[in-house]
């Protein structure tokens, strides 16, 4: 088994969902009752579209019972397979709103959420649930690490809710750990790590279950520009070996790492540009 998921396209571009096409419906029910090795559907389970993330008039509006905020206006964006972007803008532009929506964390109000072919509006709890475990990686500002737990068992999580068996589980946490440089750390409590290596570990979690899509809010918002850089280029590794990695960042050191800016002002995408990315080593 290879480590990071290559992005291989085993669907054709035919079996996409389209708008209005229902999906088969899973249950609370039938996913507790799923057994081991139990099959899923295959929009769950396999690479369906080239279009990893596709948005279609996207509209996220908060309503705090006075007021109604316009977090995203009418948002058109599409990301493909493979592609390694940053996301910038000032606070309170809906970076984090954004993504928010992409890693099915909260829902669009109005509009169109296509991930990897299946419009997300369209599923219930349960399903958000099962694909935001297969195809999404989430890296957090704070880490978001469970104390009092070792980094480990930390990696561990996403496969015990993939009913991954006890040693499957062990062997590739371990080895994840390792790809972050963290294999002799494997123990440790995270307030035993310093808050570069404590990414490597939410970054190491966050493949677990080798998601086609990683997607980081301000990953390097907590870090000293030594492990800021080392996070950059472990994410620089990631995307070459074919994962979609969506970065937000406030700095344009950070960006400078990735291969297309999208810049957000007041819920709306300002500037969409290709950049020629920043070498591993190279002074920003
Ligand atoms: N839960 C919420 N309830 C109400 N309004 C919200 C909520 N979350 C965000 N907003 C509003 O939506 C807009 C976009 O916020 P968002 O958090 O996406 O900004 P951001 O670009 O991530 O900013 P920052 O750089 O400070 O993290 C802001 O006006 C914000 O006040
Ligand atoms: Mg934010």
């Amino acid at each position: 088994m290879g480590l990071l998921n290559r992005g291989n396209i085993k669907e054709k571009p035919d079996r996409m969902h389209k708008p209005g096409k229902a999906l088969p419906k899973l249950s609370g029910a039938w996913i507790k009752g799923l057994k081991k090795n139990q099959k899923l559907p295959e929009y769950i389970t396999e690479n369906v579209s080239e279009e990893l993330i596709h948005l279609e008039d996207l509209v996220k509006i908060y309503d705090t019972g006075a007021l109604k905020v316009l977090g995203l206006k009418r948002i058109n964006l599409t990301i493909h397979r493979g592609e390694f972007v940053a996301i910038m803008g000032q606070s309170g532009s809906g970076k984090s709103t954004l993504m928010n929506i992409l890693g099915c964390l909260d829902r669009p109000s109005m509009g169109h959420y296509y991930l990897d072919g299946v419009d997300v509006a369209a599923m219930n709890p349960d399903e958000l649930s099962l694909i935001r475990n297969r195809k999404i990686g989430f890296v957090f500002q704070s880490f978001n690490l469970i104390s009092r737990t070792s980094a480990l068992k930390n990696v561990e999580l996403p496969m015990t809710y993939a009913r991954k068996n006890k040693r499957f589980r062990e062997q590739r946490a371990r080895e994840l750990l390792e790809r972050v440089g963290l294999g002799k750390r494997a123990e440790h409590m995270p307030n035993e790590l310093s808050g570069g290596q404590r990414q490597r570990v939410a970054i190491a979690r966050a493949l677990a279950n080798e998601p086609p899509l990683l997607l980081a809010d301000e990953p390097t918002g907590n870090l000293d520009t030594a492990a800021s850089v080392e996070i950059m280029e472990l994410f620089s590794q990631l995307h070459k070996e074919g994962t979609t990695v969506v970065v937000v960042t406030h700095e344009e050191e950070i960006a400078a790492f990735t291969e297309r800016i999208i810049r957000f002002r007041d819920g709306q995408i300002l500037s969409d540009c290709p950049n020629v990315p920043r070498k591993p080593g190279e002074e920003g």
